[in-house]
């Protein structure tokens, strides 16, 4: 049996596979030429959130692909009715990233109330002179209302942390919670736009869907207090990131922190001339614990596959 792995994963961990099977390797550069050439009869791939699967890669596999375990939460880059048609199975890899993404959206989220990286360009640039009353002024954290869209896992994890700040949090998403676990969770269900307009800090956590593509858009994002903070840790295209770049410019928002971008790895220029953005290139879930944690349980997926076992985090 063959499985390729398009990309050398953290710590090398592909290598549980020896033995196993006969294991292919993409380079660190590989691209997808590269991809569509080696994936020919394999039966398993192991692939990263910016390999795109779709038709043309489960074409050019063959029929013997039985399995795609993606290196990620999100699933977003991978064609899942056209697997499910060719009875392809695809795994993700949840949990294990969660407290490391919401640490990061916390980051953000304090990077842009406190004007973090302003403060660090401003040294750099031997603009301090000394303490101003008025110098770089943020917005307050303690007490202000967090408005979470999406209580999955991660943003739950987000919405425990609040706890710590003093703040109250709103939560929307299609299926509204059991209300027992909004109580344990001290979470209140809002519709988007209340949500919008109520909250001071706004932390996306919902899958990219087609219902979930520029979920915000203009008119949701100037509901939003000229005072908020809206931070993206879930996939670029859940926000309109033109109409996201014109609200800023007219200081309809406060700032956004974003790790993800629509058309990835581009940034939009009209972000990078505003100074109330900060910018991450997709870090979310990048420590070195999570990151090996990730490889791992794709390579486990694999594992299981190969023995016959029933998958850990089937997707399809
Ligand atoms: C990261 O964005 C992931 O989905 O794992």
């Amino acid at each position: 049996m063959r499985v390729l792995v398009t990309r050398p994963l953290p710590g090398g961990v592909e290598k549980k596979l020896q033995g196993m099977c006969t294991l292919e390797v993409g380079s660190p550069a590989s691209d997808r030429a590269d991809l569509l050439r080696r994936i020919r009869g394999a039966s398993a791939l192991v692939c990263l959130l910016t390999d795109r699967i779709d038709r043309e890669v489960f074409d050019a596999a063959g029929p013997e692909l039985r399995l795609v375990a993606n290196m990620a939460a999100g699933v977003d880059n991978i064609d899942l009715e056209e697997a499910r048609r060719r009875g392809v199975r695809v795994t993700n890899t949840p949990d294990v990233l969660t407290e490391a993404t919401a640490d990061l959206a916390w980051a953000l989220l304090l990077a842009c109330a406190r004007r973090v990286v302003e403060g660090d360009r401003f040294v750099r640039e031997g603009r301090f002179h000394g303490w101003e009353p008025d110098l770089l002024l943020g917005q307050e954290l303690f007490g202000a209302t967090l408005g979470i869209v999406g209580a999955g896992r991660i943003g739950r994890a987000v919405a425990r942390r609040a706890s710590g700040f003093g703040m109250r949090v709103l939560y929307t998403q299609r299926h509204r919670l059991p209300v027992e676990t909004e109580a344990a969770l001290g979470l209140s269900y809002v519709p988007l736009q209340e949500l919008l307009e109520r909250s001071d800090f706004v932390s996306l956590h919902c899958p990219l869907t087609e219902e979930t593509y520029h979920l915000l858009g203009e008119e949701e994002l100037r509901k939003m207090k000229p005072s908020a903070v809206l931070v993206n840790t879930s996939r670029g295209p859940v926000v309109d990131e033109r109409a996201l770049a014109r609200v800023l410019r007219e200081r309809g928002l406060f700032a956004a922190g974003l790790d993800v971008y629509e058309r990835e790895p581009e940034v939009d220029r009209a972000l990078l001339d505003l100074p109330n953005v900060v910018l991450l290139p997709h870090l979310g879930s990048a420590t070195e614990k999570t990151r090996r944690k990730m490889a791992e349980l794709a390579v486990e997926e694999v594992l299981r596959f190969c023995r016959g076992e029933e998958l850990l985090h089937p997707v399809v």
